[in-house]
C-alpha cells in the first residue's frame, strides 16, 4: 500500500460531524490534521468541554471515517468556552458564564445541585467559580467545609475561597451577625449583592454558578435586571405538589428573558438495597416542567442518604465518590449543560464554534 497523504486523510475526515453541532468538524475549524509521521497521525479536536462522552463520539467518529487507512491517531483536546453577551457594565466581565441555580420551591435541592454542578464542571476542566447568594440560609460554606473568612490583598477586592479546584463565595461571610440580615433585606440586599458580586476577584472564569435563595423574589428578579446570565437552571422535585411554585419560577424567568437552560429533577427516585427502583414522590414532575418551560429535562437525581451525610461533612458526593450513581447523575447533568449552553451559543453566534474570537486552549482534565 502507498504512502498516506495528508490530503487523502483531510478528504477521508472532512464528513465528520461534530457531535453536538452535527456539522463537519473540519469546517467548522474543530477538527485539524496537526501531523503526519510515518503512521502516525496527530488530530487535534476542539470541543466545548471535557465531556467524555463527547470525546468518545469524537474518537469513534474520527475512527470511523479513517475506516482502514494505515495509520494510528492520536487525538490533542482543546477547549473553547462560549461567552454569554456581558454589557458594559457587568459586575464580572471576565466570567463567560453565568448560571442561575434556581427554584420557585424550597428544600429541593438547589444547594445540592449548585454544588455539584460546579464540582463537575471542575472535573471537565472547565474554570469554575461558586457564589451563594442566599443570604437568608447560606449552605456552600457547610456543604464545602470551608470556615475561614475571606480576605482581601489589596484591600479593594476579596480574594475568593478555594476548594477542591472551585472557587467560593457565599454572601453569609460578609455578614458580621445576624442583624445585618435584617438590614439588608430589599433594595439594600439587591445592590449589595450586585456590589458584592463585582467586588470578588474572581479572575477569569468558565462558569460562575449562583445557589439562589428560595422564591421566585427579588433576588433572582433583580440580578436578571443588572445583570446578563447565561441563564437558569431549575430544581425540582417529581411531586404534583412541587410543581405550581416552580412554573411561577419558570413564568418569571421568561417574562425576564433568562433563558431556560434546563430542568433538574432531583430526589427523582430511590433505590434500595437490591437496586429496585422506588418512585416514592411520584413521577414525571421533571419532565412536565421542562414540557412548560421549553427546555430539556437535563437529568433525574436519585434519593441517597449520602448525599445529605456528604453535604454534611463538607465533602459534596461528586467530590467525595465520583462513581456513586447520585454523583454520576450530576455529572451526567454538567455535561448536559455544557452542551445546551454551546448549542444557543452556536445558534446565537451564526454557526460558530468560538464566535468571540477567543483562541481554545489545551484542555487539562482532572480525573
Ligand atoms: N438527592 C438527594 N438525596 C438525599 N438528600 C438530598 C438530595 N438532594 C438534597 N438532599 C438534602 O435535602 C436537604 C435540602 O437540600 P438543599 O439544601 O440542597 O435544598 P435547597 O433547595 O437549596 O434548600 P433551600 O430552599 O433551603 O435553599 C439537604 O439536607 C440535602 O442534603
Ligand atoms: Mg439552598
Amino acid at each position: 500500500m502507498g504512502e498516506t497523504t495528508k490530503e487523502a486523510i483531510e478528504a477521508l475526515l472532512a464528513g465528520v460531524k461534530h457531535p453536538t453541532f452535527e456539522a463537519p468538524m473540519m469546517q467548522l475549524g474543530a477538527l485539524r490534521l496537526k501531523g503526519l509521521e510515518g503512521r502516525k497521525l496527530l488530530l487535534e479536536a476542539t470541543l466545548h468541554g471535557g465531556s467524555e462522552r463527547l470525546q468518545a463520539q469524537v474518537r469513534e467518529r474520527v475512527q470511523a471515517a479513517l475506516g482502514d487507512a494505515p495509520v494510528d491517531v492520536r487525538i490533542e483536546w482543546r477547549v473553547v468556552v462560549p461567552r454569554r453577551a456581558a454589557g458594559g457594565d457587568d459586575p464580572v466581565p471576565d466570567v463567560r458564564n453565568v448560571i442561575l441555580v434556581m427554584s420557585g420551591k424550597g428544600g429541593v435541592g438547589k444547594s445540592t445541585t449548585a454544588v455539584n454542578l460546579a464540582l463537575a464542571l471542575q472535573r471537565m476542566g472547565a474554570r469554575v467559580g461558586l457564589l451563594d447568594a442566599d443570604i437568608y440560609g447560606p449552605s456552600i460554606p457547610t456543604m464545602f467545609g470551608v470556615s475561614e473568612s475571606p480576605h482581601s490583598k489589596d484591600g479593594k477586592r476579596i480574594e475568593p475561597l478555594q476548594r477542591f479546584g472551585v472557587k467560593l463565595m457565599s454572601i453569609g461571610f460578609m455578614l458580621e451577625s445576624d442583624r445585618d440580615a435584617v438590614i439588608w433585606r430589599g433594595p439594600m440586599l439587591q445592590s449589595a449583592l450586585m456590589q458584592f458580586l463585582g467586588d470578588v476577584a474572581w479572575d477569569e472564569l468558565d462558569y460562575l454558578v449562583l445557589d439562589l435563595p428560595p422564591g421566585t423574589g427579588d433576588v433572582a428578579l433583580s440580578l436578571a435586571q443588572r445583570l446578563k446570565s447565561t441563564g437558569a437552571v431549575m430544581v425540582t422535585t417529581p411531586q404534583e405538589v412541587a410543581l405550581q411554585d416552580v412554573y411561577k419560577a419558570v413564568s418569571m424567568c421568561k417574562k425576564l428573558n433568562v433563558p431556560l437552560l434546563g430542568i433538574v429533577e432531583n430526589m427523582s427516585y430511590f433505590l434500595d438495597s437490591v437496586g429496585a427502583r422506588h418512585e416514592i414522590f411520584g413521577s414525571g414532575g421533571g419532565q412536565k416542567v421542562a414540557e412548560f418551560a421549553g427546555a430539556p429535562l437535563l437529568g433525574q437525581v436519585p434519593l441517597d442518604a449520602g448525599v445529605r451525610e456528604q453535604g454534611d461533612e463538607g465533602v459534596p458526593i461528586v467530590q467525595a465518590a465520583p462513581n456513586h450513581e447520585v454523583a454520576q447523575a450530576f455529572i451526567a447533568i454538567a455535561d448536559a449543560l455544557v452542551d445546551q449552553i454551546a448549542r444557543e451559543s452556536f445558534e446565537r453566534g451564526g454557526g460558530k464554534v468560538a464566535p468571540d474570537g477567543n483562541a481554545p486552549r489545551r484542555l487539562r482534565i482532572l480525573r
